[in-house]
C-alpha cells in the first residue's frame, strides 16, 4: 500500500487528500523527515524508521503553524481540497528558504495544483508565513 492509502484508510487521517494518485498534483503532500513528499508515491514498505508529519500534526500545541495562520489571514482556500497539500508543501519550503522572493515562492509551489485557481492567494500567504516565522509566530 502507499503511504497515502495507509494514512487515510488504515489510520483514518483523511486530511491528506487523494488527487491524481500518480505524483502529478501535490494533494497528498506530507513531510517525511521534514521534507515534502508525495504520499501517493511512497510505499509503506519504504518507510522504516522515518518521521512522518501530516496536516493533522502540523500545528503546535497552543497555536497554528505560521503557514496555517497566514492561510487563515489571507482566506486562501476556495473548495479546500488541495489546501492541506499546499500548506504542507509551503511549510517544508519555508524550512529550506525562510526568506523567499515571490518568484521563489511561485516556483516552489508550482508542483501543487489547485483547480480553484487560488495561486495568487497562495503566493501571498507563503510570503506572509515567512514574515510570521521570522517574527517568531
Ligand atoms: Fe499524490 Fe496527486 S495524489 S500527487
Ligand atoms: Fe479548490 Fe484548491 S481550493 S482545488
Amino acid at each position: 500500500a502507499s503511504l497515502l492509502t495507509f494514512l487515510r484508510d488504515y489510520l483514518g487521517l483523511t486530511g491528506t487528500k487523494f488527487g491524481c494518485g500518480a505524483g502529478f498534483c501535490g494533494a497528498c503532500t506530507v513531510h517525511l523527515d521534514g521534507q515534502a513528499a508525495l504520499s501517493c508515491l511512497v510505499p509503506v514498505s519504504a518507510l522504516g524508521g522515518r518521521s512522518i508529519t501530516t496536516i493533522e500534526g502540523l500545528r503546535g500545541a497552543d497555536s497554528l503553524h505560521p503557514v496555517q495562520q497566514a492561510w487563515k489571514e489571507g482566506s486562501v482556500p476556495q473548495c479546500g481540497y488541495c489546501q492541506p497539500g499546499q500548506i504542507m508543501k509551503a511549510a517544508a519550503f519555508l524550512e529550506e528558504n525562510p526568506s523567499p522572493s515571490e518568484a521563489e515562492a511561485q516556483q516552489a509551489m508550482s508542483s501543487n495544483l489547485c483547480r480553484c485557481g487560488t495561486y495568487a492567494r497562495i503566493r501571498k500567504a507563503v510570503l506572509r508565513a515567512a514574515e510570521l516565522r521570522r517574527a517568531g509566530a
